[in-house]
């Protein structure tokens, strides 16, 4: 837990563990929400959030009506996501005028920019603190700091924190576990924010990631993703491909992902222990932005077109059907149709299982947001339907490949819209509904697929579950 914080009122964790008991008896929820809006690391460190703040005496709900403690987990990516977090936020105004002692605590990546951290103490009077990725952990003193000092606080912490060990997850995704490998990235892509909100690489021990992976495999989870902005650069006491390898030796019925790689970083080593273990689930997001080496050289991204093709053909003859997957930005600065047609060409030559698309939004500070020949929106626009068309008719395709096939899903939820049926993930990531008992979900089962489409496919189990 927190120690050694300087302006923190003393007992702050005691105090705070009164306050909430005292609003219990006040008939006033004593609930925390944890509203998430970023990446997969976002999501890790809003487990992380939800553990810290039931350690306080808050109980975890889903439902901001019943909270005592609201945090809004943010992001700073595009535009669009930060422009979605300030609305939510606003609409908060409402419940903290009813509940005087409600705490409202903004989180994540949106107030590690100054320019926000300014509007939240202007435009959000009922914004109580807010915490950047490094300072997540000093969520005590923020809350001790509003409720017992009377004063708000937004703590952004330095670009190079060191590792805090010790938060422990609340995780809340049934079977499925996020671990944190490492923080942080360098690569400075001209686009992108995130070096900028959460500072320079920084890789956990492999001690401590190794304990970790067997905690949670003893507590039953089955698919584990390690975490990191770019994983494959991972640099504790070994790198990512040894790493990896002995994850994989663990005993137990799990498998393993890992996500965001880097295609620069992309090792034999990494590519070889990817071959040679099935605990490995047969998955690679690896982001390729730009089909044109003009503008992947633009963008700051380290690799051309011939590097990626090769580590692509690596990739598919290590792991026959690999699933691959990946992330185009539309309409970059400089983009010319010549150039966008690269990306589709590449799109076409490579065939992605997915592509998650986005257009190219100029960020605050980053060199990209000051390049002459920004795109129009029209033609970013018209740029991503064409994208858009032509990866549903290769993933369409690809999906009709594994009608009458049956794969291996780990059933992880009961489907929202019919409790009749399961939804789960193929070891390539890919969404399987099917029906199945509810005691089903945790369990790995044969599913043979009857139908697919783009973005799902559809089956029955090939056996009784559990048998
Ligand atoms: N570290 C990962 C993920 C970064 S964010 C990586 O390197 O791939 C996820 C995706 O958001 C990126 O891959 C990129 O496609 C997209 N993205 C990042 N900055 C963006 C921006 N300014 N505008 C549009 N898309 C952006
Ligand atoms: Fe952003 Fe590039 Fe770092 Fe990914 S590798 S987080 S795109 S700067
Ligand atoms: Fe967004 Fe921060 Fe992730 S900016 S994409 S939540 S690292």
């Amino acid at each position: 837990m927190e120690n050694g914080s300087r302006t923190a009122p003393e007992n702050v964790e005691e105090r705070i563990k009164e306050y909430v008991l005292s609003r219990s008896a006040a008939g006033l929820p004593t609930g925390v929400t944890v509203l998430t809006f970023g990446c997969q690391q976002n999501e890790a460190d809003s487990e992380k959030l939800l553990g810290l703040a039931s350690t306080l005496g808050f109980s975890p709900t889903d439902d901001p009506e019943e909270a005592g403690l609201i945090l809004v987990n943010t992001c700073a990516i595009r535009e669009h996501a930060e422009q979605k977090v300030l609305s939510v936020i606003g609409g908060f105004g409402r419940r903290k005028a009813e509940d005087r002692g409600l705490l409202i605590g903004v989180c994540g990546c949106m107030p590690a920019q100054s320019h926000r951290i300014e509007q939240l103490k202007k435009s959000y009077p009922y914004v109580d603190f807010s915490l950047d990725p490094s300072s997540l952990s000093r969520m005590a003193e923020a809350i001790g700091t509003r409720l017992f000092l009377g004063k708000r606080s937004f703590f952004v912490g330095e670009a190079n924190p060191p590792i805090r060990e010790g938060i422990a997850p609340l995780r809340r995704r049934g079977p499925l576990g996020w671990l944190s490998i490492m923080y942080g990235c360098n690569n400075f892509c001209s686009y992108c924010i995130v070096p900028y909100v959460r500072g320079r690489e920084r890789s956990r021990a492999s001690a401590d990631i190794v304990r970790e992976a067997e905690e949670m495999i003893a507590a039953g989870y089955r698919d584990i993703t390690l975490l990191g902005q770019n994983v494959n650069s991972y640099r504790g006491d070994c790198d990512f491909a040894a790493l990896l390898a002995r994850l994989a030796a663990l005993p137990g019925d799990f498998r393993l992902r890992f996500m965001t790689s880097h295609p620069k970083d992309v090792s034999d080593d990494l590519v070889g222990v990817i071959g040679e273990n099935e605990k490995i689930a047969p998955a690679f997001h690896l982001p390729l932005q730009s089909g044109s080496d003009a503008v992947l050289r633009a963008m700051n991204r380290r690799y051309d077109m011939q590097r990626y093709r090769e580590t692509v053909r690596k990739l598919r003859e290590a792991r026959p059907g690999i699933v691959l997957t990946s992330d185009i930005i539309v309409g970059f600065p400089g983009e010319t149709e010549a150039d966008f047609s690269e990306t589709l060409r590449a799109l076409r030559e490579i065939r992605f299982d997915m592509v998650y698309s986005f257009l190219y939004s100029p960020r605050r500070g980053t060199p990209a947001a000051g390049y002459e020949g920004q795109v129009d929106a029209e033609i970013k626009g018209e740029r991503m339907r064409r994208l858009l068309a032509l990866q549903t008719d290769i993933a369409s395709e690809i999906g009709k490949g594994y009608e009458g096939k049956t794969v291996r899903v780990l059933a992880e939820e009961i489907s929202k819209t019919d409790p009749a049926m399961l939804t789960g993930r193929t070891g390539g990531g890919k969404l399987v509904h099917f029906p199945s008992p509810a005691s089903a979900v945790g369990e790995f089962l044969d599913v043979r697929i009857e139908r697919a489409d783009a973005y799902a496919m559809y089956g029955v189990p090939a056996r009784e579950p559990g048998k």
